[in-house]
């Protein structure tokens, strides 16, 4: 018997990996948060799957159910959305499943963040302007460690990724301003790779107002970074004409010169 800790990917049915959805569809237990997975996620599994929806749960009644599971012999798929290792609420389920030896495996999967970043058509690290993501929230009803305040994380001014801090707009744009400077770009994206996304792209000046103006009050991805407009960015490395390594061998010099 085995739990398996799926990330279900963002919210496209077909962002989800293949051994998720094949581990989904064998299953005969499919416990999944249905806050945010889905349903068409969940349309794989057997007909005879008992499928459970977790976002009514406590912690308690969800070990009760994998501890069941577990004397029934019968293998579970837990669903998270996005990739189980970013704000997942995961780690408290392998810390009771390791105290109870019950075995398990995570799938992980395309994050929201992924998907933001797809959605928007945008490279989150450009060469010479940004080279670090920094993922976080703003304070919410979880306290943020005091060395991981935003202020002091907006020091890197690297490309900041917020999750869960949708109704934060305000602060956010408050404390970042005098750090990252008015004009820079801040993206919004609601739903991300669902049907109904929506993506709201302004300044730290503008975005307050044009998020109130929307109707977008939860899942949402917060981006802010000049790498969400910059086109002026160096390059890379990888693939310049004179860079070689292994995979682009120097050509000979005969070679060369037949160039
Ligand atoms: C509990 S966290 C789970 C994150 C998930 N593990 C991941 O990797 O995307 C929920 C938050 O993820 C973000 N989120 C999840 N799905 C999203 C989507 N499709 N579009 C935008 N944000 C999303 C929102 O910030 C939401 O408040």
């Amino acid at each position: 018997m085995k739990v398996f800790i799926i990330g279900a990917g963002p919210g496209d049915p077909e962002l989800i990996t293949v051994k998720g959805a094949r581990l989904i569809a064998e299953c005969p237990i499919v416990l999944y948060t249905g806050s945010l997975v889905p349903a068409e996620v969940l349309r794989g599994a057997s007909k005879d799957a008992r499928v459970l929806d977790s976002s009514g749960m406590t912690l308690d009644q969800i070990v009760e159910i994998l501890t069941e599971a577990r004397d029934k012999d019968l293998n579970v798929a837990r669903v998270h959305t996005g990739d189980p290792s970013i704000f997942g609420s995961t780690a408290e389920q392998m810390r009771r499943m390791n105290a109870l030896g019950i075995e398990y495996e995570i799938i992980p999967g395309v994050s929201s963040f992924s998907g933001a970043a797809a959605a928007l058509g945008r490279e989150l690290t450009l060469p010479e302007l940004s080279q670090t993501i920094i993922i976080t929230r703003m304070e919410g009803r979880t306290p943020m460690p005091e060395k991981e305040k935003l202020a002091e994380l907006a020091k890197h001014q690297a490309t900041l990724v917020l999750f869960l801090s949708i109704t934060l707009v305000k602060q956010l744009c408050a404390e970042l301003t005098p750090i990252y400077g008015a004009d820079c770009p801040v993206a919004i994206v609601h739903k991300a790779t669902m049907p109904d996304q929506q993506i709201l792209m302004g300044t730290l000046a503008d975005i307050e107002e044009k998020w109130k103006a929307s109707s977008i009050r939860a899942q949402a991805i917060i981006i802010v970074g000049r790498v969400l407009t910059a086109e002026d960015f160096a390059d890379s490395r990888l693939y310049a004409a004179d860079f070689f390594h292994k995979f682009r061998k120097r050509p000979r010099v005969s070679e060369a010169e037949n160039v």
